[in-house]
């Protein structure tokens, strides 16, 4: 079966407002009405009005970077569904490693927010990656297992069709250094698997898992090749117009 493939830019806490706007229109603009790859952009919070009225009436989506679980409330600095629904998001970013490891962010707290998201209609990219040491144990499976069990846990299988995993080994992120094609692809097929336990396998089927960790112009067509891998979430190469275009024309087979 044929996925259709979902690049997506993680701007991660860069660019001021002027800048994110600039960005999105060189997007937009050098998009045209390319529609046969999903193309989504996640800025910071503060801009994601500003972003999805650059971006209206094209067929570029707007994803935000995180979300709060629950209702509105005395929850002071957070932020729910509703208002990034409100604010024109499509996609939600959860248990990027980031927020896993240097905010320290814990399986059942994603796992409440991956829920939250799906039931507000929010359609959630869902991370999950071994470390490197991990990696070096031969525990990336195992790692990948416990990611996916305990934060999809008690995800209603109706949901299932508003989720996306993006698998980010974390010693590929930011780092220059990407997973081989071959890696990727091995991981894919394991979370595949999974989610084919989870799910069932016509979910399974149709389940876009992306690939992130350094994905660049150069090396985007061969990690987009492998027949597991449905997309890419991209971090420093979304910062520039000009390298995640390649990226996403890398996408179109
Ligand atoms: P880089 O593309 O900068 O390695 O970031 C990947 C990432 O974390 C996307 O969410």
């Amino acid at each position: 079966m044929r996925r259709k493939t979902l690049v997506a830019g993680n701007w991660k806490m860069y660019k001021l407002s002027a800048a994110a706007r600039e960005l999105a229109a060189a997007i937009r603009q050098g998009l045209g009405s390319e529609q046969r790859v999903d193309v989504a952009i996640c800025p910071p919070f503060p801009w994601l009005t500003a972003v999805a009225e650059v971006l209206r009436g094209s067929p570029i989506a707007v994803g935000a970077q995180n979300v709060y679980p629950g209702n509105e409330g005395a929850f002071t600095g957070e932020v729910n569904s509703a208002m990034l629904l409100d604010a024109g998001c499509k996609y939600v970013i959860v248990g990027h490693s980031e927020r896993r490891h240097v905010i320290g962010e814990k399986d059942q707290f994603l796992n409440d927010k991956a829920k939250a998201a799906l039931q507000a209609g929010l359609h959630v990219i869902f991370c999950v990656g071994e470390k490197l040491e991990e990696r070096d144990a031969n525990k990336t499976e195992a790692v990948l297992d416990n990611q996916l069990t305990w934060g999809l846990k008690d995800v209603p299988a109706a949901h299932a069709p508003r989720l996306v995993i993006a698998y980010e080994p974390v010693w590929a992120i930011g780092s220059g250094r990407n997973a081989t094609p071959e890696q990727a692809q091995q991981a894919h097929v394991f979370i595949r698997w999974r989610f084919s336990q989870l799910f069932g396998n016509e979910a399974a089927e149709k389940l876009v898992i992306q690939y992130g960790g350094s994905v660049k112009p150069d090396n985007a067509a061969s990690l987009l090749s492998q027949p597991d891998v449905d997309g890419a979430l991209v971090g420093g190469a979304s910062l520039q117009a000009d390298s995640f275009l390649k990226i996403i024309r890398a996408a179109v087979v």
